[in-house]
């Protein structure tokens, strides 16, 4: 299965090859790239600097004493290889990617303009705060937004992540349970939950305890009820769920939280589904983070810069990490230290005022939408989830019964008996020139595909991607199985072994022995 090989070369096992083999081992216009250090001619150079003077040696001794090993290559050389590179990465911008619980939609053009205007983007860090009025009149206004979407009265913008939202919303708990001297040792987290809440759970030092699954997808609420107790501190449930499903007894799974003494967290990663429509204090929320690179559309990926603001109800607000923006005598103005109003504050989590450039993006998507167009992206993203579920629910399987909110999961019962399984199907989709879906994910459902569409993408794109879905589904059920079998053919890399890259990832070239 782990074939390193380009797909123009004839597989091992014999079957034929899917194209001609080219003498060059490119194919069309497409290069086999050769790393950097492969490149590499001893001595060549893109820029043409004179010889430094001779310096006088002021470290002591550890002074480099041989050349760093840089590879040598001309400018245009340089060029070619970070151009070729980039022309294979897939990306939103090059088609769908409906990767769920990832909120993969089109970043509009305008966000990325503002955010480079030279007066917001130049700014530095530690510019004083007085030659920076306009910058924080934008984060204070964006904190409007937010605590006017969720309905809470304190917003951290701080944290980079959802991830590190999550850190600072259970920090809050936890400073306000040992505030009132009743520290607490448990968190319960649904077992549908993305990865990063039970991890944030124990990271702050928490027992995490997890709560199945009813039959509907939704949190079993007898189960979740039997579990609460005096020394659970909070409970961290995210809604929609990782199943793409409303958690319809949110309310009274709020009001049993609150009977026990605890907090209630909600993972506001899924935001997209319902900003607009609902208010999440309205739910009965303490506190939840919102990933402003999914719900607000600013380009995340691949490990670019994320932004988690926390919103925080009042019994939570003055933990909330520092610095602060007050509005005070002289306008907006910073507290930067634990004193005075802030001084219960959990500290800093992160250095400055957070993702500048993400609170532009974000601003900017939310004023040009407008309250009402916000309102519209959360029904076209769960419209479009809906229509991939009519168009491939017969084809498909579907684990929960009823619509979904803006991801549909399809499970792997359609795959029985037919030799392919959800891996073959997923990767059979990237020669179809489809990104596939999340798949494995959430772990509750067996062979799990996870479809996020999201509202930026037009009915004839989903039409075409449900035409290949089904195409395959009719390919695995007429027991076509060399079309899945150690798919994709067609991309630049055969199958790779994803645990061994992940377990025994090579980072390092080395030179050739000898
Ligand atoms: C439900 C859920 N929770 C938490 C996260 C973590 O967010 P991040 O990747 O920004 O840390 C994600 C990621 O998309 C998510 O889907």
């Amino acid at each position: 299965m782990n074939d390193w090989s380009r797909a123009l070369r004839v597989p091992a096992d014999g079957s034929p090859a899917l194209s001609e083999a080219t003498f060059s081992g490119n194919r069309g216009l497409q290069i086999e790239e050769k790393l950097i250090f492969e490149q590499d001619a001893p001595g060549r150079c893109g820029v043409d600097l004179p010889e430094p003077p001779p310096f006088r040696a002021r470290l002591g001794g550890l002074e480099r004493q041989g050349p760093i090993g840089l590879p040598g290559l001309s400018e245009p050389q340089v060029v070619r290889h970070f151009t070729r590179l980039s022309q294979k990465n897939y990306a939103i911008d090059s088609g769908l990617y409906p990767l769920g619980s990832c909120s993969m939609k089109h970043n509009p053009r305008l966000n990325e303009k503002l955010a480079r205007l030279p007066g917001l983007a130049d700014i530095h860090p530690l510019q004083p705060l007085s030659t920076v009025p306009g910058a924080l009149e934008l984060i204070d206004t964006l904190a409007h937004w937010l605590k006017t979407l969720t309905g809470m009265p304190a917003v951290a913008l701080s944290p980079a992540a959802g991830a590190h939202g999550e850190l600072c919303g259970i920090m809050t708990v936890r400073a306000a349970l040992e505030a009132r001297g009743d520290p607490r040792r448990r968190v319960l987290v649904p077992e549908s939950a993305h990865g990063t809440n039970p991890a944030t759970a124990a990271a702050c030092g928490y027992q995490v305890d997890a709560v199945p699954a009813d039959p509907r997808g939704r949190v079993d609420r007898a189960a979740l009820e039997a579990k609460l107790g005096p020394d659970v501190a909070a409970l961290m449930l995210t809604n929609p769920n990782t199943c793409g499903l409303f958690e319809g007894e949110i309310i009274e799974i709020a009001a049993a939280v609150h009977r026990a003494g605890a907090f209630f967290y909600c993972d506001g990663a899924n935001f997209n589904a319902i900003v607009g429509r609902v208010r999440p204090s309205d739910l009965g929320i303490d506190c939840m983070h919102l990933n402003l690179h999914k719900t607000f559309s600013t380009p995340h990926g691949g490990g670019g810069p994320g932004s988690g603001p926390v919103a925080l109800a009042a019994a939570l607000a003055p933990y909330a990490p520092l610095p602060w923006l007050v509005h005070g005598a002289h306008g907006i103005e910073a507290i930067e230290h634990k004193t005075g109003p802030a001084a219960a504050a959990i500290g800093r989590l992160k250095g400055f005022h957070g993702q500048m450039g993400m609170f532009v993006r974000a601003l900017a998507y939310m004023m040009s939408h407008g309250s009402d167009g916000l309102r519209q992206v959360a029904e076209d993203a769960v419209l479009n989830a809906n229509y991939l579920r009519a168009a491939l629910g017969d084809n498909l399987s579907v684990p929960f019964p009823g619509p979904c909110m803006h991801e549909v999961l399809f499970d792997d019962r359609f795959l029985k008996d037919t030799g392919v399984t959800t891996l073959d199907f997923a990767k059979a989709l990237i020669d179809e020139g489809f990104h596939p879906m999340t798949i494995y994910f959430p772990l509750i459902v067996h062979g799990a595909m996870l479809v996020e569409p999201t509202e930026t993408e037009s009915k004839a794109g989903l039409d075409e991607f449900a035409a290949v879905v089904k195409a395959l589904a009719a390919a695995a059920r007429a027991g076509d199985t060399a079309r899945f079998r150690g798919a994709p053919a067609l991309a630049p890399r055969r199958r790779l072994d994803e645990t061994a890259a992940a377990r025994k990832p090579v980072l390092r070239w080395r030179p050739a022995a000898g």
